[in-house]
């Protein structure tokens, strides 16, 4: 099998293709790097730098590769950056993706796997969120993902295959992937940050919240797990019911169980050694207060998640942040 991995140069990505590589298949990367890091390309893909809503340099792309299948990560995930600016979500997030996925479905491709987010879920009612609960996204990230997820379910009369992944949070790293932003706006490479003394301190957006220690709960999942859940879904594809609901086609990764903002500062202390300068600043713009998944469907279809713990999640960011600084990249 030859699989697209668009943004397979950015943090999930990159993890993505290593998964697949390591199962023997062939990875063509399709990255425009405005976002993701030529070092993240992993030794053995092929790689394309070309923007996803350039029409002409996909059809080269596919007339020079067979590929079976899309795994479509290339996109902006900034909440924040997109009520500031919502226009860049939607032409890059949504219209630029409609271009690609035409010219897919116009190069016979039938598999398509989308990452999408929790986001889409908005303020929900119910905890843990299954695929099948509300969606009401509360920022233009999350609606650019939720217009998309559409736009995918319209194409199944096309023949289109496709599962939507709604990740909730991705974090901890391996040898060929670590969460790297620019500018950093994730919580656990922040507070690493801190505990290595490259910043001064690690703001807590807000501890008025209406849970137990009145800080924003989050579904860290490893992106270990997260990479291994694309295979689990493309080879289910052709299981997907021929006439469903949009939830049918959606699966959320997570863990299923949450943890505090000042829970994950208290396990970065612990597996640190540092002492954090910990701020207390009021709320973040779109941030809801819990969100947990329930990954009951992943699991039923055969996925099998393998670094669920925090202390994990953080001891692998913490050991790869370390490795990448004395230059070494990949193991
Ligand atoms: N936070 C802080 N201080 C910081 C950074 C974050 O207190 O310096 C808090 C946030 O308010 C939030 C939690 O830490 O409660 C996690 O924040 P992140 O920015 O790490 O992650 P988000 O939950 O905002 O967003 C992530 C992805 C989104 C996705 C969402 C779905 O970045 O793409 O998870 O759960 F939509």
């Amino acid at each position: 099998m030859k699989i697209l991995v668009t943004g397979g140069c950015g943090y999930i990505g990159s993890a993505v293709t290593a998964k697949l590589i390591a199962t023997g298949r062939e990875v063509v990367v399709l990255d425009n790097l405005s976002r993701g890091h030529k070092e993240m390309l992993h030794p053995k893909a092929i790689f394309m730098q070309a923007d996803i809503g350039d029409a002409p340099a996909l059809q080269k792309l596919f007339s020079e590769h067979k590929i079976d299948a899309i795994i479509h990560l290339a996109g902006y995930i900034q909440v924040a950056e997109s009520v500031q600016n919502p226009a860049i979500y939607m032409e890059n997030n949504v219209q630029k993706a409609r271009i690609m996925v035409d010219q897919a479905i116009a190069a016979h491709i039938r598999y398509f796997v989308f990452s999408s987010s929790a986001a889409v879920y908005g303020q929900p009612d119910n905890m843990p969120i299954k695929e099948s609960d509300a969606t009401n996204p509360i920022n233009p990230y999350g609606q650019s993902k939720l217009d998309f997820e559409n736009y995918l379910y319209e194409q199944r009369a096309r023949g289109l295959r496709y599962a939507a992944l709604r990740y909730f949070n991705a974090s901890g790293a391996t040898e060929f992937s670590r969460e790297k932003h620019e500018p950093e706006t994730h919580l656990i490479p922040l507070a690493l940050s801190a505990a290595a003394g490259e910043r001064d301190n690690i703001a807590i957006y807000g501890d008025d919240y209406a849970t137990p220690d009145g800080t924003n709960i989050r579904d860290y999942i490893h992106v270990q797990d997260i990479a291994t859940a694309h295979l689990t879904v493309l080879n289910n594809l052709e299981q997907l019911p021929d006439k469903g609901n949009l939830s049918d086609y959606a699966f959320n990764i997570g863990d299923g169980r949450g943890f505090s903002v000042k829970e994950v500062l208290s396990q970065v202390e612990k597996t640190t050694g540092a002492k954090l300068n910990i701020k207390i600043t009021g709320r973040r713009q779109g941030d809801p207060a819990v969100l947990i998944a329930d990954a009951t469907k992943l699991l039923l279809i055969g996925w099998k998640p393998e670094h669920l713990s925090l202390e994990n999640i953080i001891a692998t960011a913490w050991r790869w942040k370390n490795k990448s600084k004395s230059g070494i990249m990949r193991a």
